[in-house]
């Protein structure tokens, strides 16, 4: 289950990839925002970021202006590993590397088009595991609980 939300900056970019995940029968709950007029992103990143730590989504959708605020504040977010990708190599590489369990981008940044393919491949993309990947989230997982990856 993909839980997706936007800013207005992301609204345009949320009914396109929306309608992608419609037509490859792939569930996903939409947490708002309701159309085109002027939200607080951080409000909407936690909405995801919420659904993703109770279990209730396995990955999220963010979508704002450039992609980078509503990805900051969904970072804020114990076991959230937001990542805002412009293109579908930074969309398979985060989900091969860091295991990226939120998805971000601009819709003043990507054309529908592209913002679908990144979608396409950062959906499709496994982590790849390996110890030293695996090393490095628990560092990151390590930061969140102590302050510091050492
Ligand atoms: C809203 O104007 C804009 O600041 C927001 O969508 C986002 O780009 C912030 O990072």
């Amino acid at each position: 289950m993909i839980a997706i939300a936007c800013d207005h900056g992301g609204f345009e970019l949320k009914k396109a990839i929306k309608e992608y995940l419609t037509s490859q029968n792939i569930a996903f709950i939409d947490m708002g925002c309701e159309d085109a007029s002027s939200v607080d992103y951080p409000i909407y990143a936690e909405k995801v970021a919420k659904a993703i730590q109770s279990g209730e989504c396995d990955r999220g959708i963010l979508l704002c202006g450039t992609g980078i605020g509503i990805g900051i504040a969904a970072n804020k977010f114990k076991g959230i590993r937001a990542a805002v990708c412009t293109d579908c190599f930074t969309a398979e590489a985060t989900r091969e590397h860091n295991d990226a369990n939120v998805l971000c981008m601009g819709g003043r940044v990507v054309g529908a088009g592209l913002a679908v393919k990144i979608t396409e491949t950062f959906l499709q993309t496994p982590f790849t595991g390996g110890e030293r990947h695996v090393r490095r989230i628990s560092q990151i997982r390590k930061i969140e609980e102590t302050g510091s990856a050492l």
